[in-house]
């Protein structure tokens, strides 16, 4: 029986050997990464392989480890044997993976290279000297890295399953009276994962902190009575992400009602991810399901057509409805047009829409609609857009709450999309989300 790993390295193969062909090489070299040093010190900064070389194994690559693709043959990994007492011992890791590879141990001095093909490529970091300059090649290969396949679907599906733990692990936090970073440690406890292994660092704010998109901080006191929890969290499987955002309140009232009404909203646009559909359209949808909202819970009496118009649902609103989603957590190729490497950045949605695909069967993306209350974006409101219609004592009242995301991880399949994020949550069964 063919497992999703040996359809996976087919369907890789495949890809790599029209690369090869199409830039007329005998060889492509993937490198994982170099750790890198803090200035000035004996420490490195967290590592990351390379997503295309991560992309070919099923577990997460270390540094210094390359892979040599040639038309027609296994693919070959170079392994970095470690033979210093400082460090645990790195063995290649066990597994039917390996039928399928030529495995090469090597010190760092070996010169494993010196064998490669005159026309060899390199992709990755560290370009080496005796690589023929490919230009093109990244953008040949990213492009086709936002149609997964169903092993990359899966690892992704186990991401959000233990991230979706992790969540409802900090909605009790919360509920419990928490301080941010207790909340947090919560979340990593549950999902399984220390800090440094998150596939980018978790956003936990309370209250006002809900406003600040990138809230970098995790604050050590606990608050009395706090009303929000947004909590922008993921884990990663063998390097594919999740990226899950959930926003939990205390009591039930008007901004509860907010909540649920963007929730529903942001379901609705879920249901959307279907192939032929532009992800731009759906951007698009979801200001017009803002400015609704705004309407309907009386925070600007504006119409639609009047809010769109005066740009009031991007002052609430001020991101893009989400990105592609995999060993990436804004995954490479977003705003490509083509293989070839030609963009699609329209101005009306640059910079912050970073996803302008036509969606795919097997494409995952992101849904991540939001609605806050930023006081630097309510103030240039009020000093730039005459009559806003925007009920300014209201807005003050939400302000004590921050604000809203709501943050899906879909995937476009041929007849209805499929929420690996809210299959996972109803997996736990202890959500009633
Ligand atoms: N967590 C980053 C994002 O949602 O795009
Ligand atoms: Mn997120
Ligand atoms: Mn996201």
């Amino acid at each position: 029986m063919t497992t999703l790993y040996q359809a996976h390295l087919t369907e890789l193969t495949n890809r790599y050997e029209d690369a090869l062909s199409h830039f007329n090489l005998d060889a492509i070299v993937l490198a994982s990464g170099e750790k890198s040093y803090y200035f000035q010190d004996d420490h490195t900064h967290p590592f990351h392989a390379y997503s295309g070389a991560q992309q070919w194994l099923p577990f997460t690559l270390g540094a210094e480890t390359y892979l040599i693709i040639k038309a027609g043959q296994k693919p070959t990994l170079v392994w970095p044997v470690r033979d210093d007492f400082w460090h645990a011992p790195n063995p290649v890791p066990a597994g039917d993976w390996q039928q399928h590879w030529n495995i090469v141990e090597a010190k760092k001095a070996d010169k494993w290279f010196a064998e490669l093909p005159e026309k060899t490529a390199w992709l990755g970091p560290q370009p080496m000297s005796f690589s023929t300059p490919c230009d093109g090649l990244k953008a040949y290969v990213d492009f086709s890295k936002a149609v997964k396949t169903p092993f990359e679907i899966n690892a992704i599906k186990k991401a959000n399953y233990r991230a979706a733990k992790g969540h409802i692990a900090a909605k009790h936090a919360f509920l419990d009276g928490m301080s941010e970073l207790e909340i947090h440690l919560a979340f990593l406890q549950a999902s399984q994962q220390h800090a440094l292994q998150e596939p980018y660092a978790g956003i936990v704010g309370l209250d006002e902190h809900a406003a600040v998109l990138h809230y970098e901080y995790k604050a050590i006191e606990r608050q009395t009575n706090s009303r929000t929890l947004l909590i922008d969290a993921g884990a990663s499987e063998h390097g594919y992400a999740s990226d899950i955002t959930r926003t939990f309140v205390r009591h039930n009232d008007e901004f509860s009602a907010l909540v649920d009404s963007l929730d529903k909203m942001e379901q609705s646009l879920c249901a959307k991810v279907l192939p032929g559909v532009e992800y731009r359209a759906l951007h698009q949808d979801t200001l017009i399901g803002i400015s609704t909202l705004l309407h309907e819970h009386k925070i600007c009496s504006l119409s639609i057509e009047e809010q769109l118009e005066k740009r009031i649902p991007q002052v609430f609103f001020p991101h893009g409805l989400g990105h592609l989603l995999g060993l990436q957590v804004h995954d490479v190729g977003g705003h490509q047009a083509d293989k070839a490497g030609n963009l699609s950045l329209p101005a009306e949605h640059a910079p912050f829409l970073r996803c302008t695909r036509t969606l795919e069967e097997n494409m995952v993306v992101t849904i991540e609609p939001g609605l806050y209350f930023i006081p630097m974006l309510l103030e240039k409101m009020q000093a730039e857009i005459r009559n806003h219609g925007c009920d300014l004592s209201k807005i003050q009242q939400f302000m004590q709450y921050g604000g809203i995301r709501i943050e899906d991880n879909v995937v476009a399949k041929e007849t209805a999309s499929e929420n690996l994020t809210r299959e996972a949550f109803s997996k736990q069964e202890t959500t009633n989300l």
